[in-house]
């Protein structure tokens, strides 16, 4: 297998718009602050690292112009980043300039937000329906929003190991939107990896027999009295034990904006490739979880006060890395309703 060598040297564009976003996102949002005289500013974040760096607001013209110097800098097309949202937009052209954003690059990163847990749910609606997770406790009367969250004397963490959200339902959700509430001193970071630099690091052999195969998704094991989290410390804090979920997907699916092709299994919650036993397809599921981990496909967002993340769960898998023990973190997601996934 010919692997392709590192290329990226920053895979993340964050871009501060001190409140811009939710001054910009509509008339539900309108007590934000107004968008005159804001400033803007944009940071990198370099994957392997972990380190930010400002870029500076005078770079920042267009989207367009941001667009093409980050496709610039990013020879190994792996496309993170970013976020443009142009002060000089309509609301409406804002938030379709984030859209694209998302869609072709898998995650954006919003700091110095203040959003409220009713501007998180009109932000989510605006960009369609909202997928209610089952299992994660609810954050005090808003079913919308699942809180991730880990307490001080616990040692297990809840999605922390590469998934995607929600990929065992049948038309698994398009996205999520993360927002940082209670953030540990360090750590409690959160990992990309592009699925669709994963599928094309591959032969074109094995591109041709996974685009033929479909695979079999469920959280059963994860979420059903004796599963994984039931023999955690978390226990406690999940719901909906009695549900099973199933759904079948084509391993190669094609992003329904893009047109990427985008490999579409993922360790948590892909068992078996359709008409194989799971003894048969661990060997080829374990090699692609090993090859759709690969640090040069991933980024890292780097939580802080006020940070919002947005990302494409067709495109990405993530990671919630577990390395801030004896601290509290809280995380209020919700996940956006998809599109059926197509070869
Ligand atoms: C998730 O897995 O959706 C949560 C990620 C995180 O807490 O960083």
């Amino acid at each position: 297998m010919k692997f392709k060598t590192s290329l990226l040297t920053r895979s993340l564009l964050s871009l501060t718009v001190g409140a811009a976003l939710v001054a910009s996102a509509g008339s539900a949002l309108a007590q934000a602050k107004p968008l005159a005289g804001q400033t803007v500013k944009m940071m990198w974040i370099d994957p392997l690292t972990g380190l930010m760096g400002p870029v500076g607001t005078n770079q920042y013209k267009s989207w367009q112009f941001f667009q093409e110097k980050f496709n610039a800098s990013n020879p190994a097309g792996v496309k993170f980043d970013v976020i443009a949202v142009d002060n000089k937009l309509s609301p409406t052209e804002s938030l379709n300039a984030l859209k694209q954003a998302v869609f072709q690059n898998g995650v954006a990163v919003l700091r110095d937000q203040e959003l409220t847990p009713e501007q998180h749910i009109a932000f989510a609606k605006r960009w369609g329906g909202i997928d209610v997770n089952p299992f994660f406790p609810t954050n005090s009367g808003w079913p919308e929003i699942a809180e991730v969250r880990k307490a001080e004397d616990q040692k297990d963490n809840i999605g922390g190991g590469w998934h995607t959200d929600h990929s065992f339902d049948q038309i698994p959700a398009m996205g999520s939107i993360l927002v940082a509430r209670e953030l540990p001193p360090v750590g409690g970071d959160t990992l990309f990896s592009s699925m669709g630099a994963a599928f094309d690091s591959l032969s074109d052999g094995l591109k041709q027999t996974l685009s033929g195969l479909r695979a079999v998704h469920t959280a059963d094991h994860i979420y059903q009295p004796g599963g994984y989290y039931s023999n955690t410390d978390l226990a406690g804090e999940m719901t909906g034990q009695e549900l099973s979920t199933r759904a079948v997907h084509p391993v190669v699916i094609r992003h329904p904006v893009t047109g990427r092709r985008l490999l579409y299994v993922n360790g948590a919650f892909t068992t078996h490739f359709e008409g194989w036993t799971r003894e048969e397809s661990l060997p080829l599921l374990t090699y692609l979880s090993q090859l759709g981990s690969r640090e040069d496909f991933r980024c890292r967002v780097e939580w802080k006060p006020g940070s919002v993340a947005i990302w494409d769960n067709r495109a990405t898998w993530h990671l919630a890395e577990n390395d801030y023990h004896g601290h509290r973190r809280v995380m209020h997601r919700i996940t956006l309703t998809g599109d059926p996934l197509a070869a």
